[in-house]
């Protein structure tokens, strides 16, 4: 029984009049692998470290793999495992070709790419386009003078020692994004740290070299990058004040000359065989704008996309999102991603306040049309670590989410050591991958089944996607690849919903594991999310 305040809400979930804005299905024509992917990223300082430093490392990541195997997911995509001094933990890069020994060797690179490959996954790098770490020997040569061959690889501005050449601001300090350089006696620019200065890419060299880091990688089979910030690479020569309100927005980054260099980026990845992608960072919180990133299908093949990674967890507000991507990828022909959680942003099971909610957006995350990004340690429900003042260690404050994975009950959780170099997450030994793996009922299972529902039904991997009318606070849509299709229904309130469907329909996968493989009952439960099937011999159930 509904209570009854819930009596008189709309209670079925019927199709809308007309089918809502929503890319029509394509018959099935050979599709490059990273459209059906699902991407999972690894922080290497936080995964598992083997060599008792506290620190995660390459050999950790290889150890494991049986159980992102075991997970189901198609590729992974590596937070950068580069030379660096680390005041960015890594994404200030002193030696773009070569890993930093805290996480190991080429060789151990060049062992865990064959292994990923040997198991049917693909590997994706970090790529830090915009900015070296100062300690860059581009950088120290390019400080050394005015007049050196590197002189112009960086954004050198004269000027007084007490006034920055614009109003720029960095990121983490919001200081302004200029560092006065005594040798030089010029400012440099450097949109996040002062040990992070800004590569000019204007200059033709810096153009080349950084192309030349590219084929190095690809010449050892990644399969792709994640690429750094690239909405910030073309820059306006002439760097001019922003208006006030955009200063700190990156709105006012977004100038034409970037499309110009991804698309000679992507020009380099077109020149290897075998399906090589970019996804982009557009941190750019407008999704019309994220979209333009995709060029004509001649720059990024994927872009983040992070407003709706800001969304509250509302249905009204996630509805607007969807449409706001629909909208605008579907004209360009752009394929959407979805996240919810990364390495710089407290996690979803955090933001969202419960495990319901989280499990729920796992079905969301999964059932949307795009590609969607895990963040290691979602599928074990993990909440960001509480970091005592003490053991602070980033610049911009984002410790908590990068807490090392748990992954065994008994202390060191399976590290080479006990305590890592972050405090372990709430409740590690209960969220560790050992116990989640042997309880049916954990996240660990639901986001097993969520990624084997995807992988065998083409609705959900690349199918259509439309709106269905549904009660107030509950979001549901349809999937659809030819007959073939999924319903997924999501309830945001924390009071069961009414949800009546259409005879003949099963519960595919649950966020609680209720009713799987049985006719849905026609509610959802509070925080509850389902995939909906046709039951076996009904039209529109086929495996595909
Ligand atoms: C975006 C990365 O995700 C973040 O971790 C990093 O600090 C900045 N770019 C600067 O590279």
């Amino acid at each position: 029984m509904l209570p009854p305040e819930l009596s008189d809400r709309r209670s079925a979930i019927s199709p809308l009049h007309e089918p809502v804005r929503g890319a029509l299905y394509s018959p099935p024509v050979p599709q490059p692998w990273w459209k059906s992917a699902v991407i999972y990223q690894i922080y290497p300082r936080s995964f598992c470290d083997t060599t008792g430093d506290g620190v995660g490392d390459l050999e950790g990541i290889r150890r494991h793999l049986d159980h992102l195997e075991w997970l189901g997911v198609d590729a992974l995509w590596l937070s950068p495992f580069f030379t660096s001094p680390m005041k960015d933990f890594g994404y200030d890069v002193a030696d773009y070709c070569d890993v930093d020994p805290l996480f190991g060797t080429l060789a151990d690179f060049d062992r865990l790419v064959e292994h990923c490959h040997a198991r049917g996954m693909r590997l994706l790098i970090d790529w830090v386009p915009n900015h070296t770490s100062d300690q860059h020997p581009w950088f120290v040569e390019s400080r050394s003078s005015r007049d050196n061959p590197k002189a112009d690889w960086y954004w050198w501005r004269d000027g007084s020692p007490h006034v920055p050449p614009n109003n720029w601001v960095a990121a983490f300090t919001g200081e302004p994004a200029w560092t006065w350089d005594e040798s030089r006696q010029q400012w440099y620019l450097h949109m996040f740290l002062a040990e992070q200065p800004d590569l000019n890419w204007w200059n033709p060299e810096v153009v080349e070299a950084m192309h030349t880091t590219l084929r190095f990688w690809l010449d050892r089979d990644v399969d792709g990058f994640r690429m750094d910030v690239v909405h910030l690479l073309g820059k306006d020569r002439a760097l001019p004040d922003l208006p006030s309100d955009a200063r700190r927005t990156n709105v006012a980054h977004d100038y034409p000359r970037t499309h110009e260099l991804l698309r000679g980026i992507r020009k380099v990845l077109d020149g290897y065989p075998g399906d090589r992608m970019i996804v982009g960072e557009v941190y750019i919180l407008d999704t019309a704008r994220v979209a333009t990133y995709y060029g004509r299908g001649d720059e990024l093949h994927l872009a983040f996309n992070f407003p709706p990674l800001y969304a509250a967890w509302e249905a009204d507000a996630w509805r607007a999102e969807v449409d706001r991507v629909v909208e605008e990828f579907d004209p360009r022909d752009a394929w959407p991603t979805w996240v919810l959680s990364n390495h710089d942003n407290p996690r979803h099971r955090s933001r969202y306040g419960s495990e319901s909610r989280a499990r729920a957006a796992a079905v969301l995350l999964l059932g949307l049309r795009g590609t969607p990004f895990l963040y290691a340690g979602e599928e074990l429900g993990l909440e960001d670590a509480l970091i005592p003042p003490e053991r602070e260690v980033d610049p911009g404050g984002r410790d908590g989410c990068r807490a090392p994975l748990p992954w065994t009950r008994a202390p060191g959780h399976g590290w080479a050591v006990e305590e890592p170099w972050l405090p372990w997450p709430p409740q590690a030994a209960e969220h560790s991958a050992e116990a989640e793996r042997e309880d049916q009922a954990s996240m660990l299972h639901l986001y097993r089944r969520l990624l084997a529902a995807r992988r065998g039904s083409s609705a959900l991997r690349r199918g259509s996607f439309s709106w269905l009318e549904a009660p107030a606070g509950v979001l549901a849509f349809e999937r659809r690849a030819g007959e073939e299709r999924r319903l997924v229904l999501v309830n945001f309130e924390a009071a069961p919903a009414p949800a009546a469907v259409a005879e003949g329909l099963e519960v595919e996968v649950a966020s609680d594991g209720a009713g799987e493989g049985r006719t849905f009952s026609g509610e959802l439960g509070p925080d509850q999310a389902v995939v909906l099937r046709p039951a076996p011999g009904v039209a529109g159930g086929a495996a595909g």
